[in-house]
């Protein structure tokens, strides 16, 4: 049997308990994920017991009301706390998802909070976005068209428009490509249910004139075809769209024309 051994800092060890001083006799255990890089050494687990009495309905409260009360030395993203941004994705007891949208009343018993898994760590709970964001832009994520009409609309049918739902929801989260076992092994080739999904949109746009070119690229075997149709992208997307289906689309256009 093959073995593997991790580098030892890769372990992660258990870290300060932040005990209440509150007196609140409705606590919760919140188990989060630190690291530090200007600290260095193992990522560990710090442990707050937070006081639910005095908390909103959101794992992204419970985060806010730690840093806010507890330990303004937490480090995660967030921005619109509406499900707009994207920027709040995490993993919350093994789930990726909001934090702003998710109720902590859905977690019973204590709540373990990581960064979106097979990312490179930033600090914290923030993952390092920048392979997700070099190859969305390797999609070209805009209209391309020759009308140079610019104070005309640039007009599509209601049948048309109505190809794009289901697509231009995705505020790209990458709770979808973190989760997918294709993209955590080949990440830095595979492109991911994330950016397919939004490659797909542009391809399925009645206005764009570049489809067969944007065909063309997405064409290749490290690409595209490293999914392997496993979905845990579409159970993890937050926004309940199905990056499955338009990565499968794809392949059915690539097939027959
Ligand atoms: S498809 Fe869903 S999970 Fe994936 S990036 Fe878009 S919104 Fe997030
Ligand atoms: S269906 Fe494809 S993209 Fe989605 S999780 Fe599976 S391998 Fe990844
Ligand atoms: S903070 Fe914007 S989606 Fe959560």
């Amino acid at each position: 049997m093959v073995q593997i051994s991790l580098p030892k800092n890769s372990k992660v060890v258990k870290g300060k308990l932040y005990k209440d001083k509150t007196g609140s006799k409705q606590l919760k255990k919140v188990n989060v994920y630190r690291w530090d890089p200007s600290v260095g050494g193992n990522p560990r687990i710090d442990t707050y017991e937070v006081d639910m009495k005095n908390c909103q309905s959101k794992v992204l409260d419970v985060l806010n009301k730690i840093k806010n009360e507890i330990d303004p030395s937490l480090a995660y993203r967030r921005s619109c706390a509406h499900g707009v941004c994207g920027s709040c994705a995490m993993n919350m007891n093994g789930k990726n998802g909001l934090a702003c949208t998710k109720p902590h009343e859905e977690i019973k018993g204590d709540l373990n909070i990581y960064p979106l898994p097979h990312l490179k760590v930033v600090k914290d709970l923030i993952g390092d976005l920048t392979t997700l964001y070099k190859q969305y832009e390797s999609v070209e994520p805009w209209l391309k068209t020759s009308k140079k009409d610019d104070d005309r609309e640039n007009l599509q049918s209601k049948k048309e428009r109505e190809k794009l739902d289901g697509l231009y929801e995705c505020i790209m989260c990458a709770c979808c490509s973190t989760s997918c076992p294709s993209y955590w092994w080949n990440g830095d080739k595979y492109l991911g249910p994330a950016v397919l999904l939004q490659a797909y949109r542009w391809i399925e746009d009645s206005r764009d004139e570049d489809k067969k070119e944007r065909l063309k690229k997405v064409a290749d075997e490290l690409k595209l075809y490293r999914c392997h149709t496993i979905m845990n992208c579409t159970n993890s997307c937050p926004k309940g769209l199905n990056p499955a289906k338009a990565i499968a689309s794809i392949k059915k256009m690539l097939a027959t024309t």
